[in-house]
């Protein structure tokens, strides 16, 4: 497993792989990688001739205030994590330099406009201009045959799928399924900041998402009253400081939704200074 560190370097690596006609899968990561990570990066072993997983903490995608500074890092943990993983398909880890995604002067951002403002942009403006940039950067230094991203982020999945789409990128974007702890509990690399007595409150953010989706599956409760009942079960968990969105979006606009037949049940709740997202999907 090659551990490359600019972007001139994983050129010509996938550019030689490219050449012998290789696939590439890409699994792109902000690092203190979790069982959810790997599970992503299994996908693209079992997909592809080789695999590339990244490791950059971005900048860009960080706002004011935010947990930039103390993101949890663990670059030589990360390391033995992937090292001889799924029988020695992970090729490269490419752990780029800050300074070599943005160099002094840098000025282009890429902005997916209407998905990006929604939901989490709402609470983290600028957020998504920061994910689909650096994506963008990593896919021009990686050139994957098909990259992988986690549902957990729904909201980054349905904005980079637009990118795709919109900037004629060749490149196929595969989506995997969300790893809970198994209390349930969306595995996050922020799971760490929380204390004990958040940690054992937090499985019941994924608990009213499922009970939500049961209850609209067999008929006891209507879409339209999904954001009430959530507000409702999760204003009275003690260490639930903030309840930032929660409700019924189509899963394809991120608007809000009253009605319809694939309802996506998305929140994000703060306990104290740590943010907590999850989602799922129903289709009735
Ligand atoms: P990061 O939070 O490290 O996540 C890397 C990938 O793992 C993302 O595609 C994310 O959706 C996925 N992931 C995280 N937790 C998961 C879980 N419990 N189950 C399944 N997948 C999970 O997302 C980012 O980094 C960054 O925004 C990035 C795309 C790397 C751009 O900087």
């Amino acid at each position: 497993m090659e551990i490359i560190r600019s972007i001139s370097g994983m050129r010509e690596f996938s550019g030689d792989c490219l050449q012998s006609n290789k696939s590439i899968g890409f699994v792109p990561t902000m690092g203190a990688l979790h069982d959810g990570h790997l599970s992503i990066v299994r996908q693209s072993t079992g997909a592809n001739d080789i695999t590339v997983v990244s490791i950059f903490i971005n900048p860009t995608q960080f706002s004011e205030g935010e947990d930039f500074n103390c993101y949890p890092r663990d670059y030589d943990g990360d390391i033995r994590k992937l090292d001889g993983l799924y029988g020695g398909k992970i090729a490269a880890v490419f752990m780029p330099e800050a300074n070599d995604i943005y160099p002094d002067g840098y000025k282009t951002y890429v902005e997916v406009r209407g998905l990006s403002e929604k939901l989490c942009g709402m609470f983290r403006p600028g957020h998504f201009t920061g994910v689909a940039t650096v994506v963008l950067k990593l896919f021009n230094a990686v050139n994957p045959t098909r990259a992988y991203f986690g549902l957990k982020d729904y909201q980054q999945c349905a904005v980079l799928k637009k990118m795709r789409d919109d900037l004629n990128l060749d490149c196929e974007i595969v989506l995997c399924p969300t790893v809970r702890e198994a209390d349930g509990l969306a595995m996050s690399s922020r799971n760490a900041y929380l204390s004990m007595e958040q940690r054992l409150d937090a499985p019941c953010i994924y608990k009213a998402l499922k009970d939500t989706g049961h209850a609209i599956k067999n008929g006891s409760l209507k879409i339209k009253d999904i954001a009430a009942k959530l507000h409702e079960t999760l204003s009275a968990v003690k260490s639930i400081t903030e309840i930032q969105y929660a409700s019924a979006y189509d899963p394809d606009t991120l608007d809000e939704i009253t009605r319809g037949v694939r309802v996506l049940i998305a929140v994000a709740v703060k306990m104290g200074t740590t943010r907590l997202i999850d989602n799922i999907l129903v289709e009735l």
